[in-house]
């Protein structure tokens, strides 16, 4: 991807969330920077708990209540974390799109497919039957099998992959510039993540529209994704062009996730491949989180946390040691 002419999208300024647990603060994203630019798919990536979920409940200001969040999250020049309630209701749908991993959850099991759909076009002012027509024509482009019918089926008489084109077809009905997809192919099969995945990158496509995925299966990264993000237990450890950060890892955590995944495997492979499980931290630890996991872990590692180092132009990684050879 070039790099002059992006344009910055969102922002995420040294974003902190901490959740109360009991014992204090469970420090679940941590001084988290990034960028997303308009036209672009970013990957967020990482094993279970390291934070993904939390950063998309922050952007769309969906977190619990209870939680302290710090740092500013920008989102084409306003900061979301400043906006009132109402006004962060308009960005929602309209400017910022979500889909979650459960479209259960956030279908209404008494509205048909149909009726969920075109309420969200309603919204918009568009009228009833208009958006009732709008509803099955996005259905067809969510490539939901026998649209017209299923548009009448209520959610329960739905499969898996049927609700999730709902939810998807309800959300692209508003246009919004950035889709945030937190885990949409997970309970799917792979034939419908590979179509789910084509729906999302058509998005980028046909209408610029940029998509922040939240994963930890590398199969839908490689695919899909323009850049990488890498999560590790709160903190983004390393970041690159998709091909950067696949073909030449620097952070020893990705390059671990890396070589668990033979390359013939990496399309199917998931992260859960490499031994141990993300810790949780209450209150901010000194020195660098992966420590007690990682294979080059030295004495400056317990006390002083890590900076960036550039491996080029965009590729960045969070480590005390110096990159050496290939993963
Ligand atoms: N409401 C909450 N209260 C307390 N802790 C929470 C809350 N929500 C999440 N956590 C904790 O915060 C950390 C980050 O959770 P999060 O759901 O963001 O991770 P994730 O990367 O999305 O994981 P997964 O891949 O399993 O969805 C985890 O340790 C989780 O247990
Ligand atoms: S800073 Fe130290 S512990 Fe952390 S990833 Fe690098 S070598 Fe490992
Ligand atoms: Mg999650």
């Amino acid at each position: 991807m070039e790099s002059t002419a992006r344009e910055e999208l969102l922002r995420l300024d040294k974003l902190s969330v901490d959740y109360p647990v009991r014992g204090g603060w469970l420090s679940a994203v941590s001084e988290l920077s990034l960028t997303l630019f308009k036209g672009e798919i970013y990957a967020l990536v990482g094993e279970s708990g390291c934070g993904k979920s939390t950063v998309a409940y922050a952007v769309t200001r969906l977190l619990p209540g209870s939680e302290r969040v710090d740092g500013g999250i920008y989102f084409e020049g306003d900061d979301l974390t400043k906006l009132s309630a109402s006004k962060m209701e308009k960005v929602r749908g309209r400017r910022i799109g979500m889909i979650f991993q459960n479209p259960l959850d956030s279908l209404n099991p008494v509205y048909t497919a149909g009726r969920q759909i075109s309420e969200a076009i309603a919204l918009d002012g568009v009228s009833r039957l208009d958006a009732r027509d709008r509803a099955v024509r996005l259905l067809r482009d969510v490539r939901m099998p026998d649209a017209e019918k299923r548009s009448r089926s209520f959610p329960h008489e739905l499969s898996g992959g049927m609700r999730q084109r709902v939810m998807i077809a309800m959300m692209l009905s508003r246009e919004p510039d950035l889709l945030i997809a937190d885990e949409p192919t997970t309970a799917l099969d792979v034939s419908i993540e590979a179509q789910i995945l084509s729906i999302l990158l058509d998005q980028k496509e046909s209408r610029g529209a940029s998509v922040l995925l939240i994963t930890h299966n590398f199969g839908v990264v490689a695919e899909t994704a323009d850049r990488i993000g890498v999560m590790y237990a709160g903190e983004l450890v390393e970041e690159g062009g998709a091909e950067d950060v696949f073909d030449r890892p620097a952070h020893p955590y990705t390059r671990l996730l890396m070589r668990a995944l033979p390359r013939s495997s990496k399309k199917a492979g998931r992260l859960e491949t490499i031994e141990g499980a993300v810790p949780r931290f209450t209150d901010r630890p000194r020195g660098c989180r992966f420590r007690n996991r990682c294979p080059g872990a030295m004495d400056v590692c317990a006390v002083l946390a890590p900076e960036y180092k550039t491996v080029n132009d965009g590729h960045r990684y969070r480590c005390h040691l110096e990159r050496t050879g290939e993963a």
